[in-house]
C-alpha cells in the first residue's frame, strides 16, 4: 500500500504542509508507505495542449512531471495539499493538474495504458485558506472532486481548514484530527 503526498504550497512547513504531514502519519500508522512531494522544489511548466499524449500516453514536455506521473501511477492513493491563492489553487497546484492531461487519450478516457492503475486509485484533499470561512476554498474542492466523477477516480474526501500564518494550523487539534483520518482512509481499500 503506497499514500503519495502531493503538496501544493510553496511554503514548506506552512499550514498546508502541517496537516499533510498530519495525512501522511495518519496513512503509515494504517500500515502504508508514504511519500511527499513537493512540487515548489519541482520544475513543472504548464500544459501545451498539444495532444502528443493522446496516443503515446507520454508527455512531450521533458521536466519533472514525468517522473510525478510514475509515481501516481504506483501510488494506491494520492493526497493533495494546497492553500488558496486568489480564491483559487496555487500556480504550483495548478500547473501539476493540468498535467494530468498525459493520462488521457483524445475522448478524455484513460489512456488504455494507464487506465489498470488508475481505475479505483484514491484521491483525497487538503485546503487551507486565510479566510475564516473555509468554504472560501470550494472552487479548488470542485475542481478535484468534479475530476475525480469524470473520470471514477475514488474520491476520498477533503479537510478544509483557516489560518494565516506560517504554521498557525498547528494549533487547529480538530483539523490535524481529520488530515489523520483523510490519511489512514487513504490507506483503506
Ligand atoms: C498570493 C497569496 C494569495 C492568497 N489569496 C488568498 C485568498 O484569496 N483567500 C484566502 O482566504 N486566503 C488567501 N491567502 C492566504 C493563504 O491561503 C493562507 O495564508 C494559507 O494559510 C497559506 O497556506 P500555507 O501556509 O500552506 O502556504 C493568500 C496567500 C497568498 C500568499
Amino acid at each position: 500500500m503506497k499514500v503519495l503526498g502531493i503538496l501544493g504550497s510553496p511554503r514548506v512547513g506552512g499550514n498546508s504542509d502541517v496537516l499533510l504531514d498530519r495525512a501522511l502519519a495518519g496513512a503509515k500508522a494504517a500500515g502504508a508507505e508514504i511519500e511527499k512531494i513537493v512540487l515548489g522544489h519541482k520544475k513543472i511548466s504548464g500544459c501545451l495542449a498539444c495532444e502528443q499524449c493522446n496516443e503515446t500516453g507520454i508527455c512531450a514536455i521533458k521536466d519533472d512531471m514525468p517522473e510525478i506521473h510514475k509515481k501516481i501511477l504506483e501510488a494506491d492513493a494520492v493526497i493533495h495539499s494546497v492553500p488558496v491563492y486568489f480564491w483559487a489553487m496555487t500556480a504550483q497546484m495548478k500547473a501539476y493538474l493540468d498535467r494530468w492531461c498525459a493520462f488521457f487519450d483524445a475522448e478524455w478516457r484513460w489512456h488504455k495504458t494507464y487506465y489498470p492503475k488508475m481505475k479505483g486509485k484514491r484521491i483525497g484533499l487538503i485546503t487551507v485558506c486565510g479566510d475564516p470561512n473555509v468554504s472560501t476554498a470550494d472552487p479548488i474542492v470542485h475542481s478535484f472532486k468534479t475530476t475525480c466523477q469524470f473520470t471514477k477516480l475514488n474520491w476520498i474526501g477533503v479537510v478544509q481548514a483557516s489560518a494565516g500564518a506560517k504554521g498557525e494550523i498547528a494549533k487547529n487539534e480538530a483539523a490535524k484530527k481529520e488530515a489523520y483520518a483523510l490519511g489512514k482512509k487513504g490507506a483503506t481499500p
